[in-house]
């Protein structure tokens, strides 16, 4: 026998060395590097996680055979139509439904609401098609008193009565031998909130037990709760370590690709954002949603980074209620909702993302700092932006304001990284300076240049007449696309000097705070 070789892999960044550093060269982490063996037979090219299959045994390579190239024109098709998931939103981040086969990595923070989703979404689909609910992290009965609470994200169940509740039994299922003891299946009664009879719960968290029932119940999708709780017990670093993760991963997918299972995976967000095993993960899979929002609201974003089938940043919209998650038809009335009219200092804008468009406030204030320098804070949109659109209100259009502390956010925890926020950020910028309350008909939309000057944004049809429909009636927009929109009053600008006059003129001015307590004299 060979001389057993080892390798250091990265914990954070899944970088490799031969060499053992306190540092990781790659990320810079400290102490992140984990010593592991490197399985003996390595395929060569990019398979090498089919080493780890091998390593347990599980079934030779495929036999060589002659390679057969073929025109693309002479590719068949197969008709595959994609599986609704039961929630519209879910199904437009994935471009129209989930694909079969495909492999979707949901990432997020924990307690956002990622076995919610999953859970919804594996007792809809299990009404059409058998589903694997693997639960590593919590026990049957703990998913199952879950289910019970839930909707499954039609509208007719989540506006159920509550006091309805189904009477789910968790049986084990018979035709199982006694080592698939942790499998269960959620039965169903007549109730029309019952769990589907297809829907089979796995408690586990060793690998190649999943894999053996996959291939046992062979389930047209299987949802993984989550990656970082399961292990392949052939290698010796820790469950949730970037080896196990990315291992783990590979072998699912092997499985999952032949077959034909449409994978969910839950993969939980390190402290820096990433999904642990960050890259390696996002290049695996097929599509990688993020499920993220403000713990503290009731709303959650699931947001699309890579998608091969379909664009990448659509958003889906949801509120988290008492019987789980319920999708957001109209997110522009939840972000504009509790909109205050009476508050100088604010300007609408139609923000894309992706091909949604979403209706939302900005609101700023401005007020002599007390500070050697000027505070400057921006709460859903770029700090940098802020700073610059402040630097063209100063130099451009002549309003002094670097004396003056800046502060500037957008409603409802939005976030708007795109730059046709700007000509609303401005406008509320200098009615907070100028204690005006900005017309609450009008909306702001274009990009400002460092010159002063506004520029065209993408989209810009699609945004006004979200706006329209929101009963927005007039429009600042960057000139040169004719448009026109019904009920809706379109202004082009070029200049932001003009677009601000244009805003503010016969703006009314704002109450006047009320007077401070004076101590007496
Ligand atoms: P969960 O799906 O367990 O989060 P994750 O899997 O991402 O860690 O969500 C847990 C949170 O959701 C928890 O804080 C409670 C809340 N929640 C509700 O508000 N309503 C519900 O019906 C459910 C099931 C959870
Ligand atoms: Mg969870």
């Amino acid at each position: 026998m060979g001389k057993v070789k080892t390798r250091h892999v990265c914990n954070a960044c899944g970088a490799e060395s031969p060499q053992w550093f306190g540092r990781c060269p790659a990320c810079g982490a400290w102490g992140a590097l984990i010593e592991e063996v490197v399985p003996t037979a390595v395929e060569p090219g990019p398979v090498r996680a089919g080493a780890a299959a091998r390593s347990r045994g599980s079934g030779p390579s495929a036999p060589a055979r002659a390679l057969a190239a073929q025109p693309l024109a002479a590719v068949t098709l197969r008709s595959r139509s994609r599986l609704p998931s039961g929630f519209g939103e879910l199904d437009r981040v994935l471009g129209g439904g989930l694909v079969p086969g495909s492999l979707v990595l949901v990432g997020g923070d924990p307690g956002i609401g990622k076995s919610t989703l999953l859970l919804q979404t594996a007792r809809s689909l299990a009404t059409r098609s058998r589903v694997l609910y693997v639960c590593a992290e919590e026990s049957a009965q703990q998913v199952k008193l879950r289910a019970m609470r839930l909707g499954t994200g039609a509208p007719d169940f989540s506006d159920q009565d509550p006091d309805s509740e189904p009477e789910l039994e968790l049986e084990l299922d018979p035709d199982l031998g006694p080592e698939s003891e942790p499998r269960s299946r959620l039965t169903a009664n007549t109730s029309p909130n019952a769990a589907p009879q297809d829907l089979y719960l796995l408690a586990e968290t060793n690998l190649d037990l999943i894999l053996a029932e996959l291939e046992a119940l062979r389930p047209s999708v299987a949802v993984i709760d989550s990656i970082q709780a399961i292990y392949l017990p052939a290698m010796a670093s820790a469950p949730g370590s970037v080896a196990q993760v990315r291992e783990c991963t590979a072998a699912l997918m092997r499985v999952a690709k032949r077959s034909d299972t449409t994978l969910l995976i839950v993969g939980h967000v390190t402290k820096e954002g990433a999904i642990a095993g960050p890259k390696v993960l996002e290049h695996l899979v097929d599509t990688v949603l993020y499920f993220e929002g403000d713990r503290f609201a009731s709303f959650r974003l699931l947001r699309s980074v890579k998608n091969r089938f379909g664009a990448t940043h659509e958003l889906g919209v949801f509120e988290m209620a008492d019987v789980g998650l319920r999708e957001v038809r109209n997110p522009s009335a939840l972000f504009l909702g509790g909109r205050d009219g009476a508050v100088s200092g604010t300007a609408a804008i139609v923000a894309c993302e992706g091909t949604r468009p979403i209706v939302a406030e900005i609101q700023a204030l401005v007020s002599p700092t007390s500070y050697s320098s000027p505070r400057r804070t921006a709460t859903g949109i770029g700090h940098n932006r802020l700073l610059q659109i402040l630097a063209v209100l100063e130099k451009r259009v002549g309003v002094p304001l670097s004396r003056l502390d800046a502060y500037v956010s957008t409603s409802g925890g939005l976030t708007v990284e795109e730059p046709a926020a700007d000509l609303g950020v401005a406008v509320a910028l200098v009615a907070s300076f100028r204690d005006r309350l900005v017309d609450p008909h009008l909306v702001s939309i274009g990009e400002v240049g460092l010159g002063g000057q506004i520029r065209p944004v993408s989209q810009l049809e699609v945004r006004l007449k979200e706006a329209a429909k929101l009963g927005f009636t007039r429009a600042l927009i960057p000139k040169g696309t004719p448009l026109r929109i019904r009920g809706m009053d379109l202004i082009p600008v070029t200049r932001l000097v003009d677009a601000i006059a244009t805003a503010l003129a016969g703006a009314a001015i704002a109450d006047p705070p009320p007077e401070r307590d004076r101590p007496p004299v």
